[in-house]
C-alpha cells in the first residue's frame, strides 16, 4: 500500500465537572463528550526503514502544530508499531488541519487517533479497535473518545468512556478566538480558583437530565444542561471569552459554552438553518477569528481512502 488516508472529528463536551485533583497530578472527570463535523484528515506512508517519522500539517494555523514526536500523531504511530512489534513505526505522515490549534477541541487527539487507524490499515496490523483505544489511553486523555465518537460519558481522565444514546442531530455554531490556551494552564487556573475559594469542586455528579434530553433529542431541552467547571479558568485567563459567550446569547443561541478548556466558544442552535443564521450573526461581530458551523455526533475516526 502507498498511502492510507483518515479522518477523525473534533469534541465538544457538553458537560464537564472536575471533580478534584488525583495523586497524579490529573484531574478526575465526569464528562459527555460530543464528536462534532469538523475533522482533520491524516495521510501516512510508508517511511525509509531507519528513517523514523516525518511530520508535514498544512491548513489553519498549521504552523503552530509540532513535528517530530512531539506531534501527537508521530507519537501513535510510533506506539502502534512498537505494540504491534514492528520496530519503531517509520512513516510519512501529513495532517491536513481544519479544527482549530489548541482551542479546546481536541485537535491533537483527533490527528493521533486518525494516526492509529491509518497506520494499522498501511501495515495491516491485526489489532483490535479495544487494542487501538489502550494505545490511545497513553497518548492523551481525549485520544480514546477521537477513536469512537459519537456522543459518550468519559470518567477517569476523560479516557474510560460509556456510549450515550443520541436521537437526533444537534447543531453548533463554533467561535474560534484568535490565539491559544494550554489545557495544563487551564487546569492550573482551576486549582488556584479552588485554593482561592472562587470555585468549588463539582460533587455528587448526575448528568441524567441531560442524557434523558439527548435521548429526546430536543435541542432546547439539552441547552438547558450544558455545564463546563474549566468555563471560569478559561475566562479568568482570557476574560475577552465572557463577551463573546455574551455575543452569542444575545444573538439568539439556545445556549453558549466554553469548549473543553477553550479559547474556542459553542453556541447550540435549534436547527442548521438557525445555526447558520447565528453563525453569520456572530461573525459579523468581529469578536472572535472564525466562525464555522458543524454538528453532531458524528463517527470516530475512519479510514477514508487509500492506494494499493
Ligand atoms: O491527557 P493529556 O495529555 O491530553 O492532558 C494534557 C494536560 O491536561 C495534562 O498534562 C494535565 O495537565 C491536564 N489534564 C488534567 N486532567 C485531565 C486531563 C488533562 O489535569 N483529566
Amino acid at each position: 500500500m502507498t498511502f492510507v488516508r483518515a479522518v477523525a472529528p473534533a469534541k465538544i463536551n457538553l458537560s464537564l465537572r472536575v471533580l478534584g485533583v488525583r495523586d497524579d497530578g490529573y484531574h478526575e472527570l465526569a464528562t459527555v463528550f460530543h464528536a462534532v463535523s469538523l475533522t482533520d484528515e491524516v495521510c501516512v506512508r510508508p517511511g525509509t526503514p531507519g528513517s523514523g517519522r516525518r511530520v508535514s500539517t498544512s491548513g489553519d494555523r498549521a504552523e503552530g502544530v509540532p513535528s517530530g514526536d512531539a506531534n501527537l500523531a508521530s507519537r501513535a504511530v510510533r506506539d502502534l508499531a512498537r505494540v504491534a512489534g514492528i520496530g519503531d513505526g517509520d512513516a510519512v505522515i501529513e495532517i491536513a488541519k481544519s479544527i482549530p490549534v489548541a482551542a479546546g477541541m481536541a485537535g491533537g487527539s483527533a490527528d493521533a487517533a486518525a494516526a492509529l487507524v491509518a497506520a494499522r490499515a498501511l501495515w495491516g496490523l491485526a489489532l483490535s479497535d479495544e487494542d487501538l483505544s489502550e494505545i490511545a489511553a497513553g497518548l492523551g486523555s481525549d485520544v480514546p473518545f477521537a477513536l469512537a465518537g459519537g456522543t459518550a460519558q468519559g470518567t477517569g481522565r476523560g479516557e474510560v468512556l460509556a456510549p450515550v444514546l443520541s436521537s437526533s442531530s444537534l447543531h453548533w455554531v463554533v467561535a474560534i478566538s484568535d490565539g491559544e490556551l494550554a489545557t495544563p494552564e487551564v487546569y492550573a487556573e482551576w486549582d488556584r480558583l479552588v485554593a482561592s475559594g472562587d470555585v468549588q469542586p463539582s460533587a455528587g455528579v448526575d448528568d441524567a437530565a441531560l442524557l434523558a434530553a439527548l435521548r429526546r433529542g430536543e435541542a432546547p431541552d439539552v441547552a438547558q444542561h450544558l455545564v463546563n467547571d474549566l468555563e471560569p479558568a478559561a475566562i479568568s485567563l482570557r476574560p475577552s471569552l465572557a463577551r463573546v459567550l455574551d455575543a452569542g446569547r444575545e444573538c439568539g443561541a439556545l445556549a453558549g459554552l466554553v469548549s473543553g478548556s477553550g479559547p474556542t466558544c459553542v453556541f447550540l442552535a435549534t436547527d442548521r438553518e438557525a445555526a447558520i443564521a447565528l453563525a453569520a450573526e456572530i461573525s459579523g461581530l468581529g469578536l472572535v477569528r472564525a466562525v464555522r458551523y458543524a454538528h453532531g455526533p458524528v463517527p470516530g475516526a475512519r479510514v477514508v481512502d487509500r492506494s494499493h
